[in-house]
């Protein structure tokens, strides 16, 4: 069904690019671009706090907004309004108090889960981001994590100290910093609690996860000694053990933190599902030198290779940027040639985009928009054709399938297969919330459908023929 979303951008590059993505990944739901609220079933205001009282501009304009809702609704239309971006970062939960017409509110960054989002918003009654929970505040309401559903979000790091020369996280979002273990794992058996059977760890760079140990809480010759604190691979190890919980995912991670424990919690941890999002941005030394990302491709393609070993089912995710500064048609061809060695289930790129304040920004040898577009265009179709194929071996396979959300249709669920695929199957209502064995007998480019293993199959057409027949 065709749908419209407004989309208002304040602020930064960053934003402007941020809200392209949105519109971007709203574009498969059947979302087209509306030119004001009034016309539009989804709002989405991606604000900024960089001005001066930017907060409350945003609550006068979400005044403004909510009689346009209220006329929507009492016309029987859809009216979903959304606060992403900075001010939702820093005003998190306040918002919906405050406004209460709010649907959804996120953080930066975090285009890329608005479908999801904007699912568990129709499903609640309202969704928020736990990626807002800004500054080290991991304070995650109770009842929250309680309403997040079968899949959920925990956020157990923040923050990066990276600086890749393209990018304005650590300078927007700090220092690296980690919640302490025990809150995770208390969090963690909370949401199991209320029904949550997929836990995704979240983190601007997750793998980069060193917690404070459980048991040291409060101090000890200055915390954080010896066995103090705990990577990634011995937290996913001990959530393993939280009794429920069947399925544990992290995003995202960076190849150079990608340790031995963690690479051999995959081998370990049957509930650490096999797919992984490990962007590797560029396959050419020189750009990936030039963007600070502290490895070459080789480095990245060895530790893909580790991961295999560990676990040989796993399917890889990640980022690209096209077009960075300086990038040469040869640069571009090896980030082609990484992309086929690797094999990639899914992939986000993007065309470098400058943002002020970072170093690339001010870089020589910009690339021209033409090219950038050229670059990308050609790369989205190599990494559509490798999903297309991922998804199409798929066919014919019976896997479980975690049924998360109802279906479009009346008599349908949609889950996530352990791959991160959807999967569309003709279910009962009363099998939202576990985990089923699935026969995949259809497949798109982004999606696979199939049905119940334990329900009898639909008679072949000949067979259907001959019963008629007798
Ligand atoms: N231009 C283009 N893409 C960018 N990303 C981050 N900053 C930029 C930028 N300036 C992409 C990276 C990152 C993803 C979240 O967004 O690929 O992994
Ligand atoms: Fe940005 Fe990720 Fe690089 Fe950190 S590691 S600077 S968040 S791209």
């Amino acid at each position: 069904m065709q749908k419209s979303v407004y989309i208002k951008t304040y602020g930064c590059q960053m934003n402007v690019y941020d809200s392209a993505r949105m519109a971007d990944v709203l574009a498969p739901r059947g979302y087209r671009r509306a030119e004001t609220p009034d016309e539009a079933d989804l709002i989405v205001l991606n604000t900024c706090h960089i001005r001066e009282k930017a907060a409350e501009k945003v609550y006068s304009e979400l005044g403004r907004l909510k009689r346009i809702k209220e006329k929507r609704l009492a016309a029987g239309k859809d009216a979903t309004i959304a606060v992403a971006g900075c001010v939702a970062q820093a005003e998190g939960a306040e918002m919906r108090r405050r406004a209460p017409a709010v649907d959804l509110v996120f953080g930066p960054q975090s285009y890329h889960r608005l479908p999801e989002l904007l699912d568990r918003a129709r499903r609640d009654g309202s969704a928020i981001g736990q990626e807002f929970e800004a500054d080290g505040k991991f304070d995650t309401l109770p009842e929250e994590s309680a309403s997040q559903g079968p899949s959920a979000f925990l956020t157990v790091q923040e923050g990066c100290d990276k600086f890749c020369t393209f990018c304005v996280v650590p300078y927007t979002r700090g220092a690296e910093f980690s919640r302490p273990a025990a809150a995770v794992l208390a969090e963690a058996r909370r949401m199991v609690a209320g029904g949550t059977r997929e836990i995704a760890l979240l983190g601007q760079n997750v793998n980069a996860y060193a917690g404070e140990a459980p048991g040291k809480i409060g101090g000890g010759n200055g915390g954080g000694g010896n066995g103090g604190v705990w990577g990634l691979g011995r937290l996913i190890r001990e959530l393993a053990d939280v009794e429920g919980l069947d399925r544990i995912r992290y995003t995202t991670s960076h190849p150079r933190d990608m340790d031995d424990d963690l690479i051999a919690a995959h081998a370990k941890v049957p509930a650490l599902m096999p797919y992984l999002h490990l962007p590797v941005q560029s396959g050419s030394d020189r750009i990936l030198a030039a963007m600070n990302r502290k490895h070459t491709a080789d480095d990245y393609r060895r530790t893909v290779d580790r991961l295999r070993a560990a676990r040989p089912d796993l399917a890889l995710s990640s980022d690209f940027i096209v077009g960075f500064p300086g990038e040469t048609d040869e640069d571009f061809a090896a980030t082609l040639r990484l992309v086929n060695a690797v094999g990639y289930a899914q992939a986000y790129s993007f065309k470098y985009s400058a943002r002020p304040g970072t170093p690339a920004a001010e870089a020589d040898g910009q690339v021209p928009e033409a090219v950038k577009a050229g670059r990308l265009a050609a790369l989205q179709q190599l990494l559509e054709a490798q999903q297309a194929a991922f998804n199409h071996a798929c066919i014919g396979r019976t896997m479980p399938v975690l049924l998360d959300r109802p279906g479009r249709k009346p008599g349908q669920l949609v889950g996530r297969s352990p791959w991160m695929q959807a999967v569309h199957v003709a279910a009962p209502d009363g099998r939202l919330g576990t985990i089923a064995d699935v026969a995949i007998g259809r497949a798109t480019a982004n999606s696979l459908a199939g049905r119940l293993a334990d329900a009898p199959a639909a008679p072949p057409r000949d067979r259907v023929e001959e019963v008629r027949a007798a």
